[in-house]
């Protein structure tokens, strides 16, 4: 798909359609009103005979508009004037672009992307209605023998901009959503491949294809270089499996030398059988989705190296499988960490935190400026906020504070869970200096506390996606969250915004 973004009129703009609002009820948006009076009232007889309402969600296909140069106009309806906020903003966008991938136009002229919203620029409504349109137009295709070829018609969107002066910026910016898009994308394709093809190989070796990138540089540690580190806590969970572990080690210098990189830590459990404490059968399929984390983090680091934004990030993704076997580790086994602390593994389902707490460990080695990891961690974030809002939990507010915030800016929200004391005791063991559960209550928060213990040298924060990074049933898909979380935290961090 192609952006360009353009200050022109909506009755003069020529486009295989011109795509424009209509709020509820029936009112004319002022680029709607524009063609109105370009072909005499048409519009406004339209809305007369009850054809189009307004209603968020609801679109309107017309041929043959007189007085105007697109072939075809499309009405969207927009809800509400007085409610329409960034959600409605990107809803609107993304009904359109699904009613345009029904028809033949293979270009189109959004004027949707001109509609004023409260605090947001031409810049933000441009990155914007890049991001909607591309999830909207994702795919997954790789593994069906033929491709749908009734869709994507559809080629080119020009994006329409109020201000000549704003043509410039919003052009820049629809090319950070076309980036962001394609960091998601790849997070998508790697959440969506079943485990029996995105093995802990496979992630390495994509993480290998991001490297024709100058700035990116691929390392990655093998079974035998993490023995010798001492991550017997990470090599604990790969025990069971044939598929030999992985912990990719990604870096993007797009910053000075000595400027201090912020570390992302994504867990890539590449399959999550639960291991001995094994799962049920139902649903167990949606346990490929549990590399979303370290997926999140190659999509990341794509995004960034394509807006080459000027500060350094390392991406660290420890990957294995979750599985059962005559070699796996036993409930009450207790193995050592790269930190030196010993855990008891008193479930081997909670194996997340098991393979993210020395990959904490070796961010020490980077001098972070902060570091953040992602994780499909625990089913009881599910239960506190659903398929909402990310569970963020942290050890320093300020950095909490700025994920918020990069969350509400790009449409990707997360809630912040309190980290306190008094939950570290759930924690205590008999036999080992912490066990790898806390019990039923604040699952997810307990889970924290674990990694908060690995976290002590740097300003941290846990992001945790397992409502966030893949919907079920009928739309059943990875998300691409939380790629719009996390550039948008870092292009703040390199000013780039
Ligand atoms: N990957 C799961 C978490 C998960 C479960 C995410 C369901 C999304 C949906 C994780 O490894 C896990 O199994 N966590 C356990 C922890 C428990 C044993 C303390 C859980 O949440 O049940
Ligand atoms: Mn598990
Ligand atoms: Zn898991």
């Amino acid at each position: 798909m192609e952006f360009s973004t353009k200050s022109a009129s909506p009755e003069k703009l020529r486009s295989g359609c011109a795509v424009v609002g209509v709020f509820e009820p029936r009112k004319l948006t002022t680029h709607a009103q524009a063609i109105d009076a370009a072909s005499n009232g048409m519009l406004s007889d339209i809305l007369k005979h009850g054809d189009m309402d307004g209603k968020a969600g609801t679109t309107l296909l017309l041929h043959r508009i007189p007085g105007i140069r697109a072939e075809r106009v499309l009405l969207v309806g927009l809800g509400k004037e007085k409610e329409f906020r960034d959600k409605e903003y990107r809803s609107a966008v993304a009904a359109a672009v699904r009613a345009l991938d029904q028809t033949g136009a293979a270009d189109a002229a959004l004027f949707l992307a001109d509609l004023p919203l409260k605090k947001r620029d031409a810049r933000w409504r441009a990155r914007q209605a890049v991001l909607a349109t591309l999830d909207v137009l994702y795919r997954f295709e790789q593994l069906k023998s033929k491709k749908d070829e009734t869709r994507h018609a559809l080629g080119r969107l020009t994006l329409a901009v109020g201000r000549r002066t704003d043509v410039g910026p919003a052009q820049e910016a629809a090319a950070q959503g076309q980036a962001i898009a394609d960091g998601m994308n790849l997070a998508k394709e790697l959440g969506n491949l079943p485990a029996n093809i995105c093995t802990p190989a496979y992630l390495a070796e994509q993480a290998g294809t991001l490297t024709k990138d100058q700035k990116l540089a691929l390392e990655v540690l093998e079974r035998e270089d993490m023995a010798k580190l001492g991550m017997g806590s990470l090599l604990s969970v790969a025990k069971g499996s044939r598929e030999p572990p992985k912990l990719i080690v990604l870096r993007y210098s797009g910053g000075k030398p000595d400027d201090k990189p912020v570390v992302l830590v994504g867990k890539g459990i590449t399959f999550d059988t639960g291991g001995i404490s094994l799962k049920p059968a139902a649903e167990m399929d949606e346990m490929k989705f549990d590399m979303c984390g370290g997926a999140s983090v190659l999509g990341t680091m794509k995004a960034v190296a394509a807006m080459d934004l000027p500060l350094n990030v390392i991406g660290l993704v420890p990957a294995t499988e979750n599985m059962p076997g005559g070699a796996a580790t036993k409930p009450g086994d207790v193995v050592t960490s790269l930190s030196g602390q010993t855990i008891e593994i008193l479930n081997t389902d909670a194996e997340g935190r098991l393979i993210l707490c020395d990959a904490l460990t070796y961010a020490e080695r980077f001098d972070p400026t902060c570091v953040v990891d992602i994780a499909t961690l625990t089913g009881a974030c599910v239960i506190a906020l659903g398929h909402v809002a990310t569970g963020l939990l942290a050890n320093d507010d300020k950095l909490a504070r700025e994920l918020l915030e990069a969350g509400e800016d790009a449409g990707d929200r997360a809630w912040q869970l309190p980290l306190w004391e008094d939950y570290q005791e759930q924690l205590k063991s008999n036999f080992a200096d912490m066990a790898n559960i806390g019990g039923r209550p604040a699952g997810t928060i307990t889970a924290a506390c674990f990694l908060s213990r690995y976290a002590k040298k740097f300003d941290w924060a846990h992001l945790d996606i397992a409502g966030t990074a893949w919907r079920s049933g009928k739309e059943k898909g990875s998300t691409g969250r939380p790629v719009p979380l996390l550039t948008h935290f870092l292009m703040q961090r390199a000013g780039s915004l």
